[in-house]
């Protein structure tokens, strides 16, 4: 095993609160081992156009309690092609870099995939993400502190729905994983979540109606996700619905959009990406190579990117009877 003594770390796709303490976390672990950190900006963009700069320990100072990410963050198209693979190991060379922590979703776990494969470059990954959707990690960095958003929200939307006896469908995201909404959906009180993994052919909205529910309460509140399988998507899609096939029913629609990833972190993000952040280092020194860190039962996990990515992460069952029981 190549000896490391610099790193390099980047976060990489959509934003999630905690990004920050992981990259405090990882540039801290690794400066406490004596090697060297190098801040890679703009995600993957940084690496390919040499965005790099070396972090100290106060480089990340004031930056636990803060939102978004210090490094900033980018979807990059370039580094999808061979020629933009070869720029960034180029640069990896130049300043160099013996091992890459990438913090991001799918997306960029699936790059530091590929470029582990391509390069021979040793490839750390923490799970940044507000939509829970990787597996081998109970929890993502930044789902936590959506969650509580996303509640905090429908809470405000339930006291105008109340007043004036409305249904509301509010619109939450999570690309093509039902975390979000099936959770905030039990700790809002909701009377019923819309998620992708409903793959039975029941249609959810003549499911809700029909059971009755304007008999019992004058106002109603649907989680809708942004990309659910039935219909041709969103919040939106329903609310026409129950204008078109329910005309008594007053109908609203709140799409959550991107504050969902804003905002200070969550207590608990902050400690799992400090936890996930240090154990990258761990995990260099132990010779790891080309996994996730994730935090299952409470303890941290390895997990190859060839899981990670490729498996689905079921929403349990349960939680979908629990919210069915207690919206009667
Ligand atoms: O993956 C995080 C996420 O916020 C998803 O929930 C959402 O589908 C997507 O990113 C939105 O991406 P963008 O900010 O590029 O519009």
């Amino acid at each position: 095993m190549a000896k490391i003594s610099t790193i390099g770390v980047l976060t990489s796709g959509g934003d999630a609160p905690g990004m920050n303490a992981a990259i405090r976390a990882v540039t801290r672990a690794a400066i406490y081992e004596g090697w060297k950190v190098m801040g890679i900006y703009r995600g993957y963009e940084g690496l390919i156009n040499d965005d790099i700069i070396e972090f100290t320990s106060a480089s990340v100072s004031n930056t636990i309690q803060r939102g978004g990410t210090i490094l900033k963050t980018a979807r990059s198209k370039e580094f999808m092609t061979e020629e933009g693979r070869a720029k960034a190991y180029e640069n990896i060379k130049k300043h160099g870099i013996d091992a890459l922590i990438v913090i991001g979703g799918n997306g960029s776990l699936a790059g530091a995939q590929i470029l582990a494969q391509e390069y021979d470059i040793p490839c750390i990954g923490l799970p940044g993400t507000i939509d829970n959707d990787l597996y081998g990690t109970d929890y993502t960095i930044g789902y936590d502190t959506a969650l509580n958003t996303i509640v905090e929200c429908v809470d405000k939307i339930r006291d105008t729905a109340t007043s004036h006896d409305r249904i509301f469908f509010v619109e939450v995201m999570g690309r093509d994983a039902g975390f979000l909404t099936q959770n905030s959906a039990i700790a809002s009180g909701a009377e019923a979540a819309i998620i992708p993994e409903d793959m039975s052919n029941i249609d959810q909205l003549a499911n809700f109606i029909g059971r009755g529910i304007r008999k019992s309460k004058n106002s109603s509140i649907v989680l809708v996700s942004e990309s659910p399988k039935v219909g041709n998507g969103g919040a939106m899609y329903y609310a026409e619905r129950v204008r078109k096939e329910y005309p008594q029913y007053d109908v609203r629609v709140t799409i959550l959009g991107h504050l969902q990833r804003g905002g200070k972190p969550s207590a608990f993000d902050r400690i799992i990406a400090s936890r996930m952040g240090a154990a990258s280092i761990t995990a260099l020194k132990e010779g790891q190579r080309n996994v996730m860190v994730g935090i299952s039962r409470d303890e941290i996990v390895y997990i190859p990117f060839s899981r990670a990515i490729k498996y689905a992460k079921p929403v349990a069952k349960e939680l979908i009877d629990v919210l069915a029981v207690l919206s009667i």
